[in-house]
This record gives structure tokens, sequence and C-alpha cells, in this order.
């Protein structure tokens, strides 16, 4: 019964365009949740920046190239992932085809309000210089490009802007964009975005630093993060769970009230990486402080964190790095994973303190620089003159530029797949080859659209026990 139910499958899921969409996920506790199922949501993502910073200028950024956005979210769905990061938009492109690719995979989107342009960040030795209205037609602008898309997850306010340079009093600052966001989402967005902070691993004031984001300020009632990442290098090579200093993290993070996940995490200080950390990360032990993470990064880049490279042309090649992580994903338990726990969602956040700051690298008084009337304009009427997103229709296609596995050999039939309504992409789940890049003669069909039938069986069997009914 399988084959023919896997054909009648194909022929249904290549005629399928999807304005469906994933389900939203919400901050429940410590964890974050699908909000229509409850199961928790741990990202398993990378961090997505192909050209680096230089790549960038006001009308390019990661998502403004619709073929290579679908390129990039194919070959995602196959590594196994549910989530991207991206650093540096601007509110000025045209972001609509991407997200809504990246959508139509099952892959969520954690996005950076800033961009490395004058004026589009806050600056750690001038916060006061820097918090103004011209920062917030960048920041806004970015909520407003994305804020109606189901796939974003969240927004990060900042990105290590607290580190040795930065002055006394930027987490001030940093809460106070925190909280000018969720006051702008607040009035301007019908759905709860969450907004958190990622942090550098800088561990003698990491506490202190997930303290000051996440306390409760009555004075400050939208000022605190709804969850908190960091960037961690600690785990190289064949390094374990004490080596990495994964128990004192796992420690340190036990009594966050919101969610906490790595936001990069990756060393490369051996190579090829292994990533076995991707076991700890979402094993028992860990998990119960983590929501996952985020590897650093999809492209290689001049530094050498990549997991694909490419080519000027747009071909791909996938690194032995890529193959290495689809691995570790795969081995892993899915359900266990997605498993939500009621001792997780109860955690009570901190009251903003003196108490709560020990190190004395930064001020512990949690007064916020005042908002500027110009940002409370925006906030109370929509940012003026603002390109507001919206989700577009996919189809499932076939990916254009040539894949090659790390040998070089041709890797075939890669295609991005628009997943049925409230699914999300996960390890195994989508992969039209196998890890080492080989793809066998079903593979090559699929570059037509054609589904594997047991996963497909599984999603949509209750839409097509209708259909041929
Ligand atoms: C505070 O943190 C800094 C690192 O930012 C460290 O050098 C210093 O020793 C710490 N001080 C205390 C009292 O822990």
């Amino acid at each position: 019964m399988l084959p023919t139910y896997g054909r009648v499958l194909a022929a249904v899921c290549a005629l399928a365009t999807t304005a469906t969409a994933v389900v939203p996920v919400e901050v429940k506790g410590r964890d974050f949740v699908n909000s229509e199922t409850g199961d928790r949501f741990q990202v398993m993502g990378v961090d997505y920046q192909p050209g680096g910073t230089s790549g960038f200028s006001k009308s390019k950024d990661p998502l403004s190239d619709p073929k290579s956005c679908l390129r990039d979210a194919a070959l995602m769905q196959r590594l196994g992932i549910n989530t991207i990061r991206i650093y540096n938009l601007s509110p000025e492109a045209d972001h609509d085809e991407c997200a809504s690719i990246f959508n139509a995979a099952g892959i969520y989107m954690i996005l950076d309000v800033n961009s490395p342009l004058q004026g589009g960040s806050l600056d750690r030795t001038d916060p006061e210089g820097t918090y103004n209205a011209e920062y917030f037609e960048q920041v806004f602008g970015i909520v407003e490009a994305f804020k109606d898309f189901p796939n974003l997850l969240g927004f990060f306010a900042g990105n290590e802007v607290i580190n040795e340079q930065s002055v006394k009093k930027v987490p001030a600052y940093i809460r106070a964009v925190q909280r000018d966001i969720k006051d702008y989402i607040k009035e301007q967005v019908d759905r709860n975005i969450p907004v958190g902070y990622s942090a550098a691993d800088v561990r003698p004031i990491l506490v202190d630093t997930v303290n000051y984001m996440m306390c409760e300020d009555k004075d400050e009632p939208s000022a605190s993060s709804d969850f908190f990442g960091l960037n961690s290098y600690s785990w190289c090579g064949d390094a374990n769970f004490k080596k990495a200093g994964y128990d004192v993290l796992t420690e340190d993070f036990s009594k966050s009230s919101i969610p906490v996940f790595f936001s990069e995490y990756g060393c490369n200080a051996v190579k090829p990486r292994k990533f076995s950390e991707v076991q700890a990360i979402y094993g028992d032990e860990m998990s119960q402080s983590f929501s996952g993470g985020l590897v650093y990064e999809y492209t290689q880049e001049d530094n050498e964190y990549g997991l694909v490279k490419i080519k000027d042309n747009g071909d791909a090649t996938l690194l032995v790095d890529f193959d290495n992580l689809m691995e570790q994903y795969a081995k892993l338990d899915m359900k266990k994973v997605q498993t939500a726990k009621e001792s997780q969602t109860g955690a009570k956040a901190p009251t903003c303190g003196e108490g709560l700051i020990k190190n004395g690298t930064f001020l512990s008084t949690f007064d916020l620089p005042k908002r500027p009337s110009k940002v409370q304009d925006m906030i109370d009427n929509g940012l003026k003159d603002a390109k507001t997103g919206k989700l577009v229709d996919v189809s499932s296609a076939p990916v254009e530029q040539t894949i090659f596995d790390h040998t070089g050999k041709e890797v075939k039939g890669v295609s991005l797949k628009a997943l049925a309504e409230g699914e999300t992409n996960a390890p195994g789940k989508h992969a039209d080859g196998k890890a080492d890049g080989k793809s066998d003669e079903k593979d090559e069909e699929s570059a037509a659209g054609a589904l594997s039938a047991p996963v497909w069986g599984l999603a949509t069997g209750a839409a097509l026990a209708t259909l041929l009914l």
C-alpha cells in the first residue's frame, strides 16, 4: 500500500502552494512552546549571515535575495534545523519572499534589530549619544518588516553590547531598548513577540548580566528580557560536559525564569568540527536549563566557522562540518526534545535590586533613560512610512544552483518542500539525501517535489484521507 500512497501524496504535494504557516512560538515560563500544541520548542539552528557584515547594505541583507534563500532553506531542511538567527537587517530591503520561504520550510527566525550602518545600533562607549530617534527608525523598521510573519520567533535588542569596553551604564540602555520594543509591539502588533538579549560568555559577569536583563521592576514593567541568548565557544573538539564548563552553565542558569539558549556555539579550534556538544545541549541534564542553541555559522567566511561554502555563482558545497552536524541532530530523540515539563514553567523572575548585581563591572541601579518624545510618538502612532512585511505564497521547488558534497561530487535532488499547515522542520524529516552527500535514485525523484511517504504519511495522513473520500 505504501508505494501507491506515496505517489498520490507526491502529486498532492507538488500542487500545494502555501500561504500556510508555522504556528507561532511563545514563551511559557522558562520554555519556548508551540502556541497551539503546547509542545516544548527547543532552538535547533544556525546563525545566518552570508557575506558577513561586509555583504550588507541598505538594499541588501541576508533576507533580500529569494534565490539564495530558497537554496539555503532547502539545505537547512536537509540539515534538520528549525531556526535561523540573522544579525544585520535593513528596514529598506524587501524581505517578504525570503521570510515566506523560511516559513514554508518550517524554519523560525530570531532577528537582531540592529544594523552595522551609522546610527544603526547603541554605541557601548556612548549609549546616551546613540539612544535616539534615528536609531529607533532602524529598530521599529525591523519590527514592522517582520511583525506579521508567524515564523518570527523573537527579536534580539542587542548582541554582546556589554563587554570589556562597555561603559558602566550600558545595561540600563539595553533594558530601555527592550522596553521600547516591547511597548511598540504592545501598541502596534496583535501578537506578543518575545524580545531578548544575546550575551558574550564573560563568566565573571554572566550571572549578573542575566539577572540584570530578566529581573522585574514595577516602575518599568516592559523592560525585562523575555529570553536570553549566550554566545559560548567553550566546547572544543572532544570536550565533555565538565571540561567545557557546561556543568557550571547548567547550574548558573538553573534558576532562570526565562528561556535561555546558545545564540552562538561551535568552537573551531579543532577541525573538522564533530559537534559532539549537540548531545549534551539537548540531553537530559542541560535541557533543564537550556532551550537548545544556534551553531555559528551557516556560511563559510574568512574565520572558518562555516557549514556551507557559497561560490560567487551561487553554487554551494556542503562541508564536512555540515554532515557532522546533521549526523548529530539525527541521533536526537525528538520526542524528548519537544516534551514540555510542568516544572519548567513556574519559575518566578527576581525583583530588580542592588543585591542582584555582585561584580561591579556595571551599575546595579535600574533607572532607565527617558524615552525621547519622537520615539514615544512612533510607539503611539506606528513608524511613519514603514515597509510592513507580508507573507506570500511559496511552492515546493527544486534548487536551481548546483550543490556539491565535500568530495566535490554533485548532490542531486535538493529541493525546497513547502510544509503542511503547522509543520516545523526537524532532523531527518525532510532530508532528501544521506549525511555523506550520497543521493540514491529515490532522492533524485524528489527534484520534482516528490516526498518520501513515511514522513508525509504521518503529517498529511488526515488531509489525504479526506481527499480520497
Ligand atoms: C568582575 O568581572 C571582571 C570581568 O569582566 C573580572 O575581571 C573581575 O575579576 C570581576 N570582579 C569580581 C569582584 O568578581
